[in-house]
């Protein structure tokens, strides 16, 4: 094993993109940030110094922080933030995961540009279970706003609107030679003719899930969220916020230049989203020289923008590489509605209630829309035994019970607020069915959880029927994530083992539904002896 050291200065900086200059907040001065390389079993160390004017944090997106919730990062649930001119070192360990995950902050709105890729290479002696790629290149998606991200997170904290949709979406920070201005910096991948590459695809966007295609080529997936997956073939992936996929691509093509392109995958019935391509180019090598580098590059063809049949079926192939069993009696059954939700205004003409009718928009789990602590955080709460911070009376299954995907009565729609969490005994088999609502819209919803990675065990359109739905359940071969979507108007199953101590925050990794409350924690409590407890919190955690 080896210890990998990284110091990262959060720090403001000009970029331009799309012929305009703004301040935007990097790590050390990179857009997106430095990548991350460790293999499985490695120590890694990351001083995180705050040379911005915001607080900030940084979370590992998908690393499993065993014991170790200190170094999770979401601020507030397991830390307070780093403040301007603080620091604090993130310690920790990689356990059993290989792929590509990666870093984000977890603040606000600022992983909007504070991103970066997190590789994890097979341990020392140990090799991919696919035959090795010439050459590997990380693909970060992201979304790119024509105004500070602050600015945007103030006016959606005070009219309770979704921020403006992004101006573009970004490959490695680059929008792609569609938009204006951005032919320079547009992304290219060099190949060379019969090579085969990995390329390891993340969706770092802040709102919007992604359909991403290569241009007469063909992809084989071979891992998603840090774990290996059957491969298989595919001309499209649909990539929500906060999930990677690991795809070999055999240049098998004539000569030549192809675009790799991602757009919105946009599941909500008439939401405003940003409908332009990035893209950035395969290109063959000896295509450099010639002529056919002149000629415009191939693009391909890429679903439509609410295609929800190919968005499942593509989630539905994905299985784990080897056999495991999972569980069959389950401890904990928990079974969570997520959705938007409409807050009646007092003053409907006031300029904070800009949704439909003079209302707020809002979002809920279980009609409990999520509120951060502001003292201190959820984790220091608990260890340092603060009253006052949570309740741990988060509803295991709805408060009410209705047809969550039929025509829902409009007295349904506004949840009551809190910090609500649920408490599990360490060691608890889980279950967690995430059922999507038609509060206001259906759509799909990114969940991740905080962590654990778990088994997607089975997922439907419709309410989840309690007595059927389980006897379909994949207990053999179900694929390992940490980020999966309710499918619009229906549900999803995940199980996993309560075996990592602390408090872990489960939420939708679109932003600004995450910003109106649509999230929840889990408190997993010690088990027997050390070796089962949080370990005690570092010297230099922040305080708020
Ligand atoms: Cu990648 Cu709580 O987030």
């Amino acid at each position: 094993t080896e210890l990998h050291f990284h110091e990262f200065v959060v720090q403001a900086r000009p970029v331009t993109r799309l012929c305009k200059t703004q301040s935007i907040i990097t790590v050390n001065g990179q857009f997106p940030g430095p990548t991350v390389e460790a293999r499985n079993g490695d120590f890694v160390i990351i001083k995180v110094v705050n040379a911005a004017q915001y607080n900030i944090s940084i979370h590992w997106h998908g690393l499993r922080m065993l014991r170790n919730p200190w170094a999770d990062g979401p601020s507030y649930v397991t830390q307070c933030p780093i403040q301007p001119g603080g620091s604090y070192t993130y310690r920790f360990r990689i356990r059993d995961q290989e792929g590509t995950l990666w870093w984000h902050a977890h603040t606000g709105f600022l992983r909007a540009t504070v991103y970066g890729a997190f590789i994890i290479y097979p341990r020392l002696g140990s090799a991919y279970p696919f035959s090795v790629p010439k050459q590997e290149f990380p693909l970060l998606l992201g979304q790119w706003f024509d105004s500070d991200i602050v600015l945007l997170q103030r006016q959606a904290d005070f009219a309770g609107l979704p921020p403006n949709t992004s101006v573009a979406y970004t490959t490695n920070g680059q929008p792609g030679d569609l938009y204006r201005c951005s032919s320079q910096g547009t992304v290219r991948v060099p190949v060379e003719a019969g090579e085969t590459i990995m390329l390891r695809i993340i969706n770092s966007a802040l709102n919007q899930e992604l359909f991403f295609s290569i241009a007469n080529h063909s992809m084989t997936v071979v891992g998603t969220d840090a774990a290996y997956t059957k491969p298989f073939r595919t001309t499209v992936l649909m990539i929500g916020p906060g999930q990677t996929f690991n795809v070999l691509v055999t240049a098998d093509q004539p000569q030549g230049l192809y675009y790799m392109a991602a757009r919105a995958y946009e599941s909500a019935l008439n939401a405003p989203f940003d409908n332009t391509t990035t893209t950035a180019i395969l290109e063959y090598r000896s295509t450099r020289s010639s002529n056919q580098n002149r000629s415009r590059p191939v693009l391909p063809a890429l679903p439509a923008f609410n295609d929800t049949a190919t968005a499942t079926a593509f989630t539905a192939r994905i299985r784990g590489l080897t056999p495991i069993k999972v569980f069959t009696k389950v401890d904990v059954n928990l079974y969570f509605i997520v959705g938007l939700g409409l807050i009646n205004c007092t003053n409907p003409n006031s300029p904070r209630c800009q949704g439909p009718n003079g209302t707020r928009f809002t979002a809920s789990m279980n009609n409990v829309s999520f509120e951060l602590p502001r003292t201190t955080s959820l984790m220091q709460a608990y260890y340092e035994r603060i009253p006052g911070v949570f309740t741990t009376d988060f509803p295991p299954v709805p408060p009410v019970q209705f047809d969550y995907t039929g025509n829902v009565p409009r007295g349904l729609w506004t949840p009551s607020r809190g910090t609500k969490l649920y408490k599990v005994k360490y060691g608890s088999r889980m279950q967690i069915v995430l059922q999507d609502t038609s509060i206001v819209t259906t759509e799909e919803h990114p969940m991740h959880v905080h962590g654990f990675h778990f088994f997607v065990v089975g997922s439907g359109f419709g309410n989840f029927n309690p007595a059927t739905d389980p006897l379909k359940f994949n207990l053999v071969d179900p694929p390992v994530r940490n980020t999966i979507g309710t499918p619009p108007g229906g549900w999803v199953a995940i199980r996993f083992v309560a075996d990592n101590p602390g408090i872990w925050f489960i939420h939708c990794h679109i932003d600004s539904h995450l910003n109106w409350g649509l999230g929840m924690a889990l408190l997993v409590e010690n088990g027997v002896g050390f070796s089962q407890s949080v370990l005690p919190p570092p010297p230099d955690l922040p305080q708020c």
